[in-house]
């Protein structure tokens, strides 16, 4: 399976991801994630990307797609590779595609989880992750059974520097500007599926599962 999960900030990409990589026994990767290791580990790449995430911005192409085109080519994703994040522009998408084609393969799906801009807000608002493994919970949604500790390795809990209210609302318009146009994108490659983010995380789970293997 080679699929790409679509949506707004917010919307549940991440946790779903989680779940659909197990699944298909094939690697997540989150861009996110990477520009968000590299700040943390102060490496010349985190150096240059942090301001755009602090300030809620995309980062320039240039310095995005070249990292997922080598990782890609990586054997652990031979069988396929679940994209969280990416591809978030045109551009993005169009070499994405001509990676993919120059391997000989396309993708398989392009999940597009929706959401109404005010939960987006509240979820992104109370999301907390874990320092140590990564793992995501909500102060409401999907709280920790100790308040600030990972259920999962005791780790210390923290909020994400882009996910204050002014930067959420900020992240949210450069996706309706920037993202949202590869729903259209996709749509017209056939590949399209939509999935209503605003149901419980099972349920959510269910829908994309069903969709992928109807
Ligand atoms: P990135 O890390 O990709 O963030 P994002 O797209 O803004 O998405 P989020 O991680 O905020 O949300 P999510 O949809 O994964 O939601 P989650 O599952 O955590 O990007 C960050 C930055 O990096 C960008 O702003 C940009 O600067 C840069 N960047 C990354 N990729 C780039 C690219 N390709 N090009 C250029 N720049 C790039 O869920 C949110 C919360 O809700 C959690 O607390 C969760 O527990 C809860 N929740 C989830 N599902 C449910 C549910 N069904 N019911 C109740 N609660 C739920």
């Amino acid at each position: 399976m080679r699929l790409i999960l679509l949506g707004p900030p917010g919307a549940g990409k991440g946790t779903q991801a989680s779940a659909i990589v197990k699944r298909y026994n094939i690697p997540h990767i989150s861009t996110g994630d990477i520009f968000r290791m590299n700040i943390k580990e102060n490496t010349p790449l985190g150096k240059e990307v942090k301001h755009y995430l602090d300030a809620g911005l995309l980062v320039p192409d240039e310095l995005v797609v070249d990292i997922v085109k080598d990782r890609i080519k990586k054997s652990d994703c031979k069988n396929g590779f679940l994209l969280d994040g990416y591809p978030r522009t045109i551009k993005q998408a169009e070499v994405l595609d001509e990676e993919l084609a120059k391997m000989g393969t396309k993708l398989d799906a392009a999940i597009n989880i929706f959401l109404d801009t005010q939960l987006l807000i509240e979820r992104a608002v109370g999301r907390r992750l874990c320092k140590n493994c990564g793992a995501t919970y909500h102060i409401k949604f999907h709280p920790p059974k100790q308040q600030g500790i990972c259920d999962k390795c005791g780790g210390e809990l923290y909020q994400r520097d882009d996910d204050k209210e002014e930067t959420i609302k900020k992240r949210i318009e450069v996706y309706i500007n920037q993202t949202k146009p590869l729903i259209e994108y996709y749509k017209n490659r056939e590949i399209l599926v939509n999935i209503d983010g605003s149901q419980s995380i099972e349920n959510t789970f269910d829908q994309i599962i069903n969709a992928l293997e109807k």
